[in-house]
């Protein structure tokens, strides 16, 4: 337990996923636990940093722009610190995500056409207002942003044999501060200055800046639009695109692109073999590690972990009963449902009542 700890966010499980390694053939993937994180996401560790300097600067409060996860870890956090907040949505976040927001009771906007318009804007009222800006970006926020270092540090001091650390990227910040950490950790430990883990940047297709860029695809980060429904990673313009870009190459990684629909298959992969749900922007990085394993950039050689960044009860749209009504089954048919279920070697017996 880190003592340091606001609401118990850090220290988070780097949980072995053995079944899904054999699958695709690697001789080690662990997952970075971050959807366990007390607002559900890794944002939680960014906002423990953000208000803490808010309260050291004596500053009356925060103000951000998020699709949902940060939005959830500022108003959280800023409460805990007895700071009043302000929230400009992105237009089309997860309804569970804005849902989570509301018992925090901040000023929650939504705002058309989220960019760096806006987020220029909110630099000048938050400069004006004495509120902090806690985008969570190197660019607007940076002392916040170092609070995600250690996810970085905590994966190499679990384990220090990981070759490949696969990170979601939107703006590209979380990247950025996984890679430092992963240098940081590196540098202090007996293995001392050789090469740390590749970073891969994964990203949907549908806006794949970092990752384009970071293969030499693209000159700059900056795509014209974007059309992924993968909530957290809608960035056309990402605001730490160079520096993402910059810390890919670096650690001697590369750019991974997947579809919605892979990620929708990671996603359900992911609960069903390892008992694990996560929101479709944190299965990206699983979606993006199987695809290099199927096209054997990645193997048996290879000591894989992928950061898992939000909680699946977040996005929960896939998943309604409105999209997949359950089957009705009456008391005395049960029995020959289930037993059809295991199969007809295990069949109970119809009920109770049957078998006197
Ligand atoms: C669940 C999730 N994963 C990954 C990311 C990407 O982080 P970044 O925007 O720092 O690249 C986000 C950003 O909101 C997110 O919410």
């Amino acid at each position: 337990m880190n003592l340091d700890s606001v609401l118990g966010e850090g220290d988070t499980p780097l949980v072995p996923l053995d079944r899904l390694a054999r699958r695709w053939g690697l001789g080690g993937l662990w997952a970075k636990c971050e959807h366990l994180n007390p607002t559900g996401s890794y944002k939680d560790r960014i906002a423990a940093a953000s208000m803490k300097s808010a309260v050291d600067r004596g500053l009356r409060g925060w103000i951000a722009t998020s699709s949902g996860n940060g939005g959830a870890a500022m108003a959280a956090y800023g409460r805990r610190a007895g700071l009043t907040g302000v929230l400009c949505v992105q237009s089309g976040a997860p309804a569970e995500k804005l849902a989570s927001i509301r018992p925090y009771d901040v000023l929650m906007l939504e705002v058309p056409g989220m960019g760096p318009a806006v987020m220029d804007e909110l630099e000048r009222i938050a400069a004006a207002t004495r509120l902090l800006l806690t985008i969570t970006t190197h660019r607007h926020n940076p002392v916040g942003m170092q609070g995600a270092d250690a996810i970085g540090t905590e994966i190499l001091r679990a384990q220090p044999a990981v070759t490949q650390v696969y990170v979601p990227c939107g703006g590209g910040g979380l990247l950025v501060a996984t890679a430092r950490g992963l240098t940081t950790a590196r540098q202090a430990s007996h293995h001392g200055t050789g090469s740390g883990p590749a970073v891969v940047a994964s990203q949907p297709a549908g806006c794949a800046p970092i990752a384009l860029a970071a293969d030499g695809r693209l000159d700059r980060p900056v795509v014209a639009e974007c059309t992924t429904a993968i909530s957290g990673l809608q960035l056309a313009e990402p605001p730490d695109g160079d520096a993402a870009t910059a810390a890919v190459r670096k650690s001697g990684g590369w750019g991974t692109v997947v579809t919605d629909e892979e990620t929708w298959h990671a996603q359900d992969l992911l609960a069903r073999e390892e008992g694990l749900f996560v929101e479709p922007a944190a299965a990206v990085p699983l979606a993006a590690m199987a695809a290099d394993a199927a096209a054997g950039r990645i193997g048996p050689d290879d000591q894989v972990a992928v950061v898992l960044t939000g909680h699946g009860l977040k996005d929960l749209h896939r998943y309604t009963t409105a999209k997949a009504p359950l089957e009705v089954c009456g008391t005395d048919e049960l029995g020959t449902r289930i037993g059809r279920h295991l199969g007809n070697d295990n069949a109970p017996t119809t009920s109770a009542g049957a078998t006197r």
